[in-house]
């Protein structure tokens, strides 16, 4: 793509460029956003999730041996995209992609759109994820060299916030609480030492846990410890915790439930020592129809609620299914999409929010959390914990991380595509009354690189096979050395390298 002069200077013109779609980070229990490509800590900010969870067509519309997933048609995520923005929402969550397909068109039309996304890296399919009732048999090569083929499909996109390595695996059912958490810390290590190795950057790698109220507990220490002592980092520990938690919740319904009744109150004191950021990965009782979503004014996000400790969440779910949870009806005839009432109550709630800012800087160092078996076990009797060990990695595994996947699509935005502003698909509101529907793609969107230092660069290949402590110390030293580099054009990475233009006149700027 060839950006005029007047697109780049208008870019330019927008400081600080708080709307880029740069590449999200942890700090201590928060998601930070830069807000310019310096990756400055005095300036970048925690970021909220406001999202919905998105897999048009339900589990049964993904087909492994298809040509089609959720993000290979750009017609359809441009009318998607579209409906986004109207939301008002910044996120959305996908369980199924197929990591063998292109996906290029869809994720440059929502980053351009200002939308970031958070992938479960596997399936329903067999094969395709952990069985939860034999995880030994199931954690394998042929399992995880997908998953590694999915990392290097989105890798490289900036608008990736996270990826899941599992969704409600650990469950009550039979002994699975007890035979499946240490399998679900070897996918999360195997998946750390990947993206350490082959990723330019850390991706953080969470769990999404279901809300059975003893087991999520249980499963929350378990999954966010990283030390045995309570002082000194445990690098096995360190290397296969979630950097986030996603809980599916679905315990405040509209118009019925408050602080206490939802148990919102027991959310804000039980999980109150969290030491990484947690979301609630899907929400949205439907008990009451049409939903109010009263949850995100009064309980999720005010910080004198759970935003103090929770950083957002996504709605379950976007398109109706025979479940009743979607905002939006989709015609799978034509294409054509109508706003449900629950659309409209959710986008008057998001509206209604006021971040409170606050920037990276303000927030502490992160810390050690205590790998405690009996603060685990005293929330959930049957949970497997006798010891922290970590299943071994098998060696087929480990030479996959050391020689990477071979990946053949790895994807990356689009700079010589011009994302569309319209759409062959019919929009309806809640009234019937078709809507006048164009996309607004802010060209601040566009600037999706930190400035990264050669030194960094360099320190971060070296480190990266052994990377443990990840994010933290890397998201640090990258920014002191950014600030480093400050005014090294010739260290700006990204698309905007194809653009000499740019880089002579940010370099100028700087
Ligand atoms: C890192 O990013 C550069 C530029 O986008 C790309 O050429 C390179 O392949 C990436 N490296 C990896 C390991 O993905
Ligand atoms: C939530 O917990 C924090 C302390 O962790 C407390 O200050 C706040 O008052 C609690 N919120 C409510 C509504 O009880
Ligand atoms: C471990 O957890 C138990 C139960 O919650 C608690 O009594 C104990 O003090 C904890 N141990 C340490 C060393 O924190
Ligand atoms: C930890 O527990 C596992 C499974 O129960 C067992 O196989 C292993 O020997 C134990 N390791 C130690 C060091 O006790
Ligand atoms: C990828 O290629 C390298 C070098 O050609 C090779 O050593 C390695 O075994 C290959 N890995 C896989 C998983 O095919
Ligand atoms: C755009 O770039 C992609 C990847 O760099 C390339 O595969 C594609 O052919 C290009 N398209 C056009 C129209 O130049
Ligand atoms: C919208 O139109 C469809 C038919 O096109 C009809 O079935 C539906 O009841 C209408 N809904 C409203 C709210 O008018």
């Amino acid at each position: 793509m060839k950006l005029s002069t007047s697109v780049l200077l208008s870019l330019l013109a927008v400081s600080p460029l708080a709307q880029a779609m740069l590449p999200i980070h942890v700090k201590q229990f928060r998601f930070i956003k830069p807000s310019s490509a310096d990756n400055d800590a005095s300036s970048n900010e925690v970021f909220y999730v406001k999202g919905i969870d998105y897999q048009p067509g339900g589990s049964s519309g993904y087909d492994p041996d298809g040509d089609s997933d959720v993000l290979s048609d750009a017609e359809k995520c441009a009318r998607d995209a579209y409906v986004f923005q109207q939301l008002g929402i910044n996120t959305v969550r996908i369980y199924s992609l197929n990591p063998d397909l292109n996906h290029d068109k869809c994720m440059t039309i929502l980053n351009n759109a200002g939308i970031y996304v958070i992938l479960d890296v596997n399936s329903g399919n067999y094969g395709e994820n952990l069985d939860r009732s034999n995880p030994w048999g199931t954690y394998n090569s042929q399992y995880i060299g997908r998953v590694f083929r999915f990392i290097d499909a989105f890798k490289n996109y900036p608008n990736v916030l996270g990826f899941f390595s599992g969704n409600e695996v650990i469950n009550d059912q039979k002994d699975y609480a007890n035979i499946d958490p240490p399998y679900i810390r070897a996918v999360q290590r195997d998946m750390k030492q990947y993206i350490a190795k082959h990723s330019n950057r850390t991706i953080p790698v969470g769990y999404s846990a279901a809300n059975t109220v003893d087991l999520r507990l249980a499963t929350y220490r378990y999954l966010q410890c990283n030390s045995l002592d309570g002082t000194t980092t445990n690098k096995a520990l360190d290397e296969s915790r979630s950097d986030f938690f996603g809980l599916n919740t679905y315990e405040w319904c509209s118009g019925t439930s408050d602080w206490e009744s939802s148990g919102y109150d027991v959310l804000n004191s039980t999980f109150s020592d969290t030491v990484i950021p947690l979301i609630f990965s899907e929400y949205g009782c439907n008990k009451n129809l049409p939903r109010t979503f009263d949850e995100v004014t009064d309980g999720l996000y005010p910080s004198s609620g759970l935003g103090n400790l929770f950083s957002g969440g996504l709605v379950y779910e976007y398109a109706e299914e025979a479940n009743n949870y979607g905002l939006v009806d989709m015609d799978d005839s034509d294409g054509s999409i109508t706003y449900k009432d629950d659309f409209d109550n959710f986008k008057s709630a998001i509206s209604k929010l006021k971040d409170s800012v606050v920037y990276e800087s303000d927030l502490g160092d992160s810390s050690l959390y205590r790998c405690n078996s009996s603060a685990i076990t005293s929330a959930y009797k049957d949970f497997g914990v006798s010891n922290f060990t970590i299943p071994d990695q098998p060696d087929d595994i480990a030479t996959m991380i050391k020689y990477g996947v071979n990946g053949t699509n790895v994807g990356k935005i689009l700079t010589n595509y011009t994302a569309p502003t319209t759409f062959d698909y019919t929009i309806k509101d809640s009234d019937n009354n078709t809507v006048d529907a164009t996309i607004t793609y802010d060209s601040s969107n566009l600037l999706n690189a930190l400035k990264v230092s050669s030194t960094s660069e360099s320190s971060a290949t070296a480190t990266s096979s052994s990377s443990s402590s990840s994010s933290q110390t890397s998201s640090a030293s990258s920014s002191k050395s950014s600030s480093k580099s400050k005014g090294d054009a010739a260290h700006i990475a990204g698309p905007f390298t194809q653009s000499g233009i740019f880089a002579v006149l940010l370099s100028v700027l700087l």
